[in-house]
């Protein structure tokens, strides 16, 4: 269910869309149902919904929630929308609690029984927020209370729904047609379905989970950054069990679909998020940040670089400070160093570019060297340009490539030059103002007549 307006996060952005480890909160609900062998998923949406769609994509059958009157309406739409699909159960979900993990689903399922209808319920030190369970005086359950309609007294009840819920689909059908709206909210509540199965005559079963965290809504900013917190920990923990070494696991934001090989260290402060794969025996230093990248085996990431959209190929090495801009790809053993900038650049294995470069719209052939300083002046101010550098060539430091350009394999650029024209293989070019030397000037006549 994806359709409330999520006032609570004064946002212009769906609710469901905000993003918690790099997916959006409806995202992981969607994950948790298809992990748990969902056949068919109805997504209930508002009229308005076209970010969620493009975000979302077409796997789903959408339903439109035209206007949404509460979770029990929701529930009824995508019910209506699954149609024949719906099967014998279904599980009803709320798109706003993303840490819900599918294990969680089968162990509900698992405990249906002969049941009807299964609620999912959590004991909370803090209930606030959340519908409580109310039971009668023999224990037996009666019904669910909205925080808004609840009672001083029943404000008190630690036992909370967790907005995780199982119906056999007949008795679904049946009950929700049955919901009226007169509570605090004027809306259908999906949670008093559970008196009217009761009163249909059903059987309702209660699953108990002793996991708040699992079942933590987001409603709030607050509530989105405990949600992500537990998200990102789980991550950790996960790559953590496969062999990764995290320095302070606390400090670090990795996206839940993110790869790490074994035996790679990651220090405090590093950013890993979504589309990027990391090989093994890496080590990512502080404040790195690493978006939809490719990382191969071995390769050495210092302090403060950042990688968007990159390859990095075996036992490179990047930074201090470096960045790497989209379709940068750095070969195998090659050198970015500190405050070097590539943009759609190819350094060839082992070429290097120690310090203070920029690589724009470059090839850069195998074992090449690349002088502190160098600039490939790629854009003309209207149209960019390739520099093409071949194998083994020497760069001179401070030289300007005013591209298009190329300097041939095993050639050599004398530093300060700015070339224009092209160099050819195994040759030297200079280009640059010719040093003058006036003997004994510092001893000149200081006077101003000449
Ligand atoms: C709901 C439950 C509450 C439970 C809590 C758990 C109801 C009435 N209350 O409260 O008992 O403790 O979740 O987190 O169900 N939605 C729609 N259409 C609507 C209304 C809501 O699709 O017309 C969707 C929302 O987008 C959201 C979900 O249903 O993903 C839950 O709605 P929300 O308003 O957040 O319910 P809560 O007040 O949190
Ligand atoms: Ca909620």
């Amino acid at each position: 269910m994806a359709a409330g307006d999520g006032t609570r996060m004064k946002s212009g952005l769906p609710k469901v869309l905000h993003r918690a480890a790099g997916k959006p909160l409806v995202g992981h609900v969607v994950d948790a149902a298809r992990g748990v062998g969902a056949a068919a998923i109805a997504l209930v949406v508002p009229v308005e919904h076209t970010t969620l769609r493009e975000t979302l994509g077409e796997d789903f059958v959408y339903a439109v929630q035209d206007p949404p009157r509460g979770t029990g309406d929701a529930a009824a739409c995508g019910l209506r929308a699954l149609g024949d699909k719906a099967g014998e159960l279904v599980l009803v979900v709320n798109g706003d609690g993303p840490c819900i993990r599918a294990s969680t689903l089968q162990n509900m399922l698992d405990a249906r029984g002969e049941a009807d209808a299964v609620f999912l319920t959590v004991n909370r030190e803090d209930p606030t927020g959340y519908g409580r369970i109310v039971r009668g005086a023999d224990g037996a359950l009666q019904r669910i209370v909205e925080e808004s309609d609840c009672s001083e007294e029943q404000r008190k009840i630690s036992e909370v729904n967790a907005g995780v819920y199982l119906f056999e689909a007949g008795m679904m059908a049946k009950a929700l047609d049955a919901l009226t709206p007169d509570n605090a909210q004027g809306e259908l509540y999906l949670t008093d379905a559970l008196e009217v199965v009761n009163g249909l005559g059903g059987r309702v079963a209660l699953y108990r989970h002793d996991d708040i965290e699992d079942v933590q809504g987001v409603n709030t900013r607050a509530e989105l950054a405990a949600a992500e917190t537990t998200l990102q920990r789980r991550k950790a923990e996960a790559l953590m069990a496969s062999g990764v070494t995290i320095r302070n696991p606390g400090t670090v934001l990795i996206d839940v679909d993110v790869e790490v090989g074994p035996d790679t260290i990651l220090y405090p402060g590093v950013s890993l998020e979504a589309g990027t794969r990391i090989g093994s025996g890496c080590v990512v230093y502080p404040n790195v940040r690493i978006a939809r990248s490719e990382i191969h085996d071995e390769v050495t990431i210092l302090d403060g670089t950042v990688v968007e959209d990159a390859l990095v190929e075996s036992r490179a090495s990047l930074g201090p400070y470096a960045r790497l801009r989209p379709l940068a790809h750095v070969g195998e053993g090659a050198k970015v160093g500190n405050f070097v900038e590539m943009k759609k650049s190819h350094l060839g294995p082992g070429a290097k570019a120690s310090h203070l470069t920029y690589l724009g719209d470059a090839e850069i052939g195998s074992g090449a060297n690349i002088g502190a300083g160098t600039i490939t002046c790629n854009y003309d101010g209207t149209n960019k340009h390739r520099t093409v550098i071949g194998e083994g060539a020497f760069i001179g430091s401070n030289t300007a490539l005013v591209a298009p350009v190329r300097v041939g394999k095993g050639a050599y650029v004398g530093a300060g030059s700015t070339i224009t024209k092209d160099v050819p293989d195994e040759s030297l070019g200079v280009a640059r103002g010719r040093q003058m030397v006036k003997e004994g000037w510092a001893a000149r006549d200081k006077s101003g007549d000449e």
